[in-house]
């Protein structure tokens, strides 16, 4: 069946583009084991928090080496509910970065907290561990980093500065479904770590859903009491809380997916190692190759100081590509001017509007990755010659 666009001839005649994502090229690729889980649940009869949530559970908590997981709803949710169970209260200050999706500050603020914004380090695009002490407050109790794209965030300092300060540190891991730093997964690091199910992240149910992970059981309890009316029993609310649950269909259809995350994980690495060669005499700047972590790959983001003209040097080739994020945080109208930390942000002022999303989901052919990387070679920096500003990244721009 054609679509309404193609029928009144807004279809246009150039190929096909090459998608930034494709869930449902990533659906049909395990497509009869999901209608068999589908079926499975539809049989059960158990539609909320059954088998399918309790076994997915289980096997997130084991894939990722943390002892709990409880489903929740979304990754905004996993967020909020994560910091309510370390003990975070309305007014109590939250450090986080203003390079994320909204998400991250809406869950924040959905609780009553205060978000606190600290800058990004240039190389690795998540929260520079160095600035954490200056966004430190007596009303701090929590840290969020985000390990943004992929590529996890400089843990161990940002751990060091939680001691110091008695602050609790929560992961947000919605773009990093497998990376690793030293072996160990994201998501094991903090007292809390948070993962969003979004159909487009590299492990994505067919709808809203996240989780939240940790080692400590009474976190665990309290996700599990605040994910459910604060219940205790069933009608008994202990505390006050909401509904959030993950549902049964999703969780039974990320059983079928987590089977695949790894090799697809892979996959998603192998094509941006192809990138990386495409790129090295362009003048572009290829996400980092950090020592001792591995990169989930979520998104390829490159950095080039014309983006706008690489993004329709690429469109006119047939190759989609997404800005993440087309604004940061303390500049969206909803924030701007009231989030502290916002004044002193030089690394994230001076690198979004440098950044660009390339495709590079596991569902790309080879000839779709042979054309990305012809075209990504093709592509000439004009600020090739003029790197002095001591970064590896943000060539040319002005901190
Ligand atoms: C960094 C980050 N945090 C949180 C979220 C929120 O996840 P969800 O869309 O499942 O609520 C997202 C989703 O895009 C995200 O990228």
């Amino acid at each position: 069946m054609q679509n309404m666009a193609t029928d009144i001839g807004l279809q246009p005649s150039r190929p096909k583009m090459i998608p930034v994502a494709d869930p449902v090229a990533d659906v049909q690729g395990c497509y009869e084991a999901l209608v068999m889980a589908i079926n499975r649940v539809l049989s059960s009869g158990q539609y909320i928090l059954g088998k399918e949530v309790e076994a997915f559970e289980e096997e997130w908590a084991r894939y990722l080496g943390a002892h709990y997981c409880v489903g929740v709803a979304s990754g905004t949710d996993a967020v909020a509910l994560a910091l309510k169970a370390v003990g975070v209260q309305a007014n109590d200050e939250v450090v986080t970065v203003s390079h994320t999706a909204v998400a991250t500050v809406a869950a924040i603020e959905s609780i009553g907290a205060i978000p606190v914004f600290v800058d990004i380090d240039p190389t690795s695009r998540c929260m520079d561990p160095c600035l954490l002490d200056t966004a430190i407050s007596s009303r701090t109790r929590a840290i969020v980093p985000v390990h943004i794209y992929g590529q996890p965030a400089d843990m161990e300092p940002i751990l060091s500065v939680a001691r110091r300060f008695d602050c609790s540190v929560i992961e947000d891991c919605a773009q990093a479904h497998g990376a690793e730093i030293a072996g160990k997964k994201v998501g094991t690091f903090g007292v809390a770590a948070t993962f969003s199910f979004y159909p487009t992240k590299n492990l994505g149910a067919v709808g809203d859903a996240g989780a939240v992970v940790c080692s400590d059981p009474a976190v665990a309890a309290r996700v599990r009491s605040f994910r459910q009316y604060g219940w205790r029993e069933r009608y008994i609310s202990d505390i006050a809380g909401t509904n959030s649950r993950l549902d049964e269909l999703q969780a039974a259809i990320l059983r079928v997916k987590l089977r695949h995350l790894d090799q697809r994980n892979q996959r998603r690495r192998t094509i941006a190692e192809r990138y990386r060669e495409a790129l090295a005499s362009t003048g572009l700047v290829a996400p980092s190759d950090i020592a001792g972590t591995v990169h989930a790959m979520h998104l390829f983001v490159v950095e080039s100081a014309e983006r706008d003209s690489l993004a329709e040097f690429l469109s006119n080739a047939g190759i989609a590509t997404a800005r993440h994020y087309p604004m940061p945080i303390h500049r969206q109208p909803a924030y701007s001017g009231r989030i502290r930390g916002a004044e002193q942000l030089p690394v994230t002022e001076a690198l979004y509007r440098r950044l660009l999303t390339i495709p590079c989901h596991p569902d790309l052919t080879d000839d779709q990755i042979d054309r990305i990387c012809d075209r990504l070679h093709a592509w000439s920096e004009p600020s090739v010659a003029s790197n002095c500003s001591g970064h590896r990244s943000l060539q040319g721009a002005s901190l």
